[in-house]
């Protein structure tokens, strides 16, 4: 593969970079046996088939069939070419790379993104500075430590002052040589009618928004005497695309992986709020109801998630969308009960951090209780007829409830609330299980016989002998060297399948250039994602270490009669054209009669 970096000092990168601590950032994975299992992050998936070998530093989805090494993963997840790729992992483990290299790598993003994303920088540094060392900053500044942020917190988060200038923004970036109209583009200045590009943030504190990279890619800007709108965001853009990104998550990453936990909020204030109050691993949606995308991205570090909104009429009914959604993407969901419409922020300045802590998050109600308090707000429990209504709605959530114990305590709580039997609400519940059990049952048929079919595909039942016999071969002409070099002499690259041709041509050559068995290597090689997957699921496939010669010897026949009989029918088919060409219907008949004969004892 090109690239300017050694292909030494790539494979010390890469021997420094384990493959279960690189994905590991990204997926949460479990040991199971000698393999880490997890929920594929390229597909959609509530039960993990997404493995990763230490072994063999090799990951692979059962699922949705991509596989490949740290490398490969990187580029895939990052969307990073095989250079940056290797930046990213040089940089993980201390690794320099030398000058000339550090400039290509960054030739290969599109010039546009990288000076955004260099505008983006030396503003924050920019206004961070102004915010800390400066007589315009000195307001702003008073007006975050009135709000209880720390300079730690204020340094943390880089957070900023632009003053109230039309331009003194738009110069700043003018004398580094910044194009006017790509900063507008990026929502960093705005243009008026006569083109004229002026200040977007005026008189503002400047938060920064971070990639997951840890790299400034939008701000949001807080008025300071009330102007309007209190908040102001970067527009979206190619880098700022606030449905599929978290804010804060480059710093909690850790944190939710420590503790197996994320709390969710609403903004970037409560964010640094909680965090003032010792809460590390705290992320929001910024300003916008929680998407798909970010449920599956949090759903993918983590099982138990809370959420910490505001605590008003709006606050609620967020909650529980959200609740609904991380639900339904598998998280187990809490929900932090505030009270007095207060939110996150004003409840630590009114009530401290240590309540907070205790009283909000650890007290956090568990989904049924609040799905119980959310249909509360529709009812007047004190009228007899809302009060029935209300029982009927809460039991038809408790019978979706999975765990008969935890059904019990739900029962037991509304038992004791409402007086009512036990008995009679067991029943209730009953005939609620009943009817969703039928429901339930169809898909699980349905879920079945799909994974017997899948199975069927995955282990080749139903695959020709040959293509069998090749897939087993190139397994162990991938693990040993001598076993490729006889297949080398017997069979060439004459393999039946069109992939296989491939894949042993470059194997081969790479048995040539004096490589040692190595399948996260080898698959770096391959000129495809999906050739890649495919070896890395072969890869994977049982091997025998005490295989003899003769049966490598049996499976090269096989692979050779299906060969013969290849060419063979194909020079029958010729010669049944040909009679038919001549008006020779006798003569065609017979040789299709021989060629369905060949056929039979292939597939026999
Ligand atoms: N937010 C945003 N864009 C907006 C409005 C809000 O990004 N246009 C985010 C901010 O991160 C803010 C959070 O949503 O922290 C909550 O918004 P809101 O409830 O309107 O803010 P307040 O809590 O009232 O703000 P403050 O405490 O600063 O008065
Ligand atoms: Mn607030």
């Amino acid at each position: 593969m090109a690239s300017q970096i050694p292909e030494e000092l790539v494979e010390e990168i890469r021997k420094a970079n384990d493959i279960v601590d690189v994905i590991g950032e990204y997926v949460q994975l479990k040991k199971q046996g000698r393999n880490y299992f997890g929920l594929c992050p390229f597909h959609g998936e509530k039960t993990p088939s997404f493995s990763v070998t230490q072994d063999k530093q090799i990951f692979h989805c059962f699922g949705c069939g991509k596989g490949g090494n740290v490398v490969t993963f990187l580029m895939e997840i990052e969307g990073f070419n095989f250079t940056q790729a290797i930046h990213f992992l040089a940089d993980k483990s201390g690794h320099v790379l030398p000058k000339e290299m550090q400039t290509s790598s960054r030739q290969e993003q599109t010039q546009e993104s990288q000076d955004v994303l260099s505008a983006n920088e030396w503003l924050t540094k920019l206004y961070h500075h102004l915010l800390r060392h400066s007589k315009d900053g000195k307001e702003a500044y008073q007006y975050l430590v009135d709000r209880g942020f720390t300079d730690e917190s204020i340094d943390t988060f880089q957070l900023g002052f632009a003053p109230n200038s039309k331009d003194f923004t738009a110069q700043f970036l003018e004398k580094k040589g910044f194009h006017p109209q790509q900063m507008v583009k990026a929502g960093l200045l705005s243009a008026k009618e006569d083109q004229q590009v002026t200040d977007r943030f005026r008189g503002r504190v400047m938060f920064p928004i971070r990639s997951h990279l840890g790299k400034t890619v939008a701000f949001g800007g807080r008025a300071l005497n009330g102007q309007e709108p209190k908040y102001l965001n970067s527009p979206e853009s190619e880098l700022f695309r606030k449905g599929t990104m978290l804010y804060n998550f480059d710093l909690a990453r850790p944190h939710i992986r420590r503790e197996q936990e994320v709390i969710l909020f609403e903004g970037y204030v409560d964010v640094i709020s909680a965090y003032n109050a010792g809460i590390q691993n705290g992320v929001a949606t910024l300003g916008t109801s929680i998407t798909e995308a970010q449920a599956k991205l949090l759903r993918r570090y983590v099982d138990q998630i809370i959420i910490c909104y505001d605590g008003d009429q709006a606050g609620l009914h967020a909650s529980y969308k959200a609740a609904r959604l991380l639900k339904q993407v598998g998280c187990v969901v809490k929900v932090a009960h505030l009270t007095n419409d207060l939110d996150p922020d004003e409840f630590i300045q009114t009530y401290g951090a240590d309540r907070f802590r205790n009283e909000i998050i650890k007290a956090s109600d568990t989904y049924p209780s609040f799905m119980m308090r959310y249909i509360k707000k529709d009812y007047n429990l004190k009228l007899e007829g809302d009060r029935i209504q209300y029982v009927e709605k809460v039991l038809d959530e408790i019978a979706l409830i999975e765990k008969p114990i935890e059904r019990e305590h739900y029962l037991k709580e509304l038992a004791n609330e409402f007086s009512l039997s036990m008995d009679t609400l067991s029943l209730e519940i009953e005939s609620r299980l009943q009817k969703l059990g039928n429901k339930q049952d169809k898909g699980y048929q349905k879920r079945h016989t799909n994974t017997i079919k899948s199975k069927r595909d995955a282990t080749g039942k139903l695959l020709p002998a040959y293509h069998n016999a090749e897939k087993q071969l190139l397994t162990y002409m991938m693990a040993d060297e001598s076993i490729a070099r006889k297949v080398l002499e017997e069979l060439g690259g004459n393999f039946n399948v069109e992939k296989h041709k491939v894949i042993v041509t470059y194997l081969y050559a790479f048995y040539e250039e004096g490589n040692a068995p190595n399948v996260s290597h080898f698959v770096e090689q391959l000129p495809d994602a999906e050739l890649q997957s495919y070896v890395v699921e072969l890869a994977l496939m049982p091997t025998r270490p005490d295989i003899s010669d003769r049966e490598i010897s049996d499976y090269i026949k096989i692979i050779r009669t299906e060969q013969s009989d290849h060419v063979l029918i194909k020079s029958l088919r010729d010669e049944q054209k040909l009679a038919e060409q001549q008006s020779d219907p006798l003569k065609a008949a017979e040789i299709a009669m021989k060629i369905l004969e060949i056929q039979k004892q292939i597939r026999s």
